[in-house]
């Protein structure tokens, strides 16, 4: 299961009408998803009119998307008003700048939003290789890709670092993971009992976390990273259908 099969399931087994996908591109995995209300956040979107039109076509509902061309830190921070309106936040995809410092704030952010029964998934959290989870502050350079042995043009960035910080500093609140498939899909849900709604991040242990390798991460993926078998995604599906009646 990739990332729009879960994602879709998740809608159509739920009475969930709210998607926020923060790195939209091409619109390849926004645009297909049938919910109610979808909000795309991308300060460079790059959506061929021909996709648009088919999509529209397939689910007139995506006549009401909203686009918001701007950074993820700036819409979270400028339209506070457009998201409170929202109601929840149901299901969130992170997949904007792939680096640990802004995939956290996104999680961070979007907790702050998040359906207490809903789910954020994360893409890119398990790199194929050393050189897939270089971590960079945009997409690797040139220059850095010349010394990057193993390079396949596949770029993960180090956002699996998130998941790993989640995981030491929510145990109690937030089930975090990550599912083996589509690069590794990082799962974010809150806990019975979820409240809190104020989320900063912990700079000790950002710098922690910061300082492992891929290497070190890869030693035991189970424990660094949670990291589930592709079989877990439906479970994760069912369980939050259940919990959501
Ligand atoms: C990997 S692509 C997204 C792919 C898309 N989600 C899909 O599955 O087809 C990453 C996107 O993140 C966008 N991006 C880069 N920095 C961002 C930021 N700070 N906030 C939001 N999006 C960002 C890029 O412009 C790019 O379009």
């Amino acid at each position: 299961m990739d990332r729009i099969q879960i994602i879709q399931e998740i809608f159509s087994k739920t009475g969930f009408t709210n998607y926020l996908e923060i790195g939209c591109q091409t619109g390849k995995s926004f645009l297909p998803i049938r919910a109610k209300n979808k909000t795309a956040v991308d300060p460079v979107f790059k959506i061929p009119i021909g996709r648009k039109l088919k999509n529209l076509i397939k689910w007139p509902s995506n006549k009401h998307n909203r686009y918001f061309t701007e950074e993820s830190d700036a819409f979270f921070a400028n339209h506070k008003d457009y998201l409170k309106q929202l109601g929840h936040l149901d299901v969130v995809l992170v997949d904007g700048l792939h680096n640990f410092r802004t995939s956290l704030n996104d999680v961070l952010n979007s907790l702050e939003y998040l359906n207490p029964k809903g789910l954020i998934l994360m893409h890119d959290c398990y790199p194929p290789n050393a050189a897939a989870a270089f971590p960079a502050e945009f997409f690797p350079t040139d220059e850095e890709i010349k010394n990057l042995k193993g390079w396949t043009g596949e770029w993960c960035g180090d956002v699996w670092k998130s998941v790993a910080y989640l995981i030491q500093k929510y145990p109690d609140l937030l089930e975090t993971g990550v599912i083996n498939t589509d690069y590794g899909l990082g799962f974010v849900m809150p806990k019975s009992g979820f409240k809190e709604r104020n989320f900063k991040i912990d700079e000790k242990l950002f710098a922690e976390i910061d300082k492992l390798t891929y290497e070190d991460m890869m030693k035991n993926p189970k424990e660094t990273i949670n990291l589930k078998e592709v079989g877990y995604a439906g479970k994760m599906i069912s369980k939050i259908a259940s919990a959501s009646k």
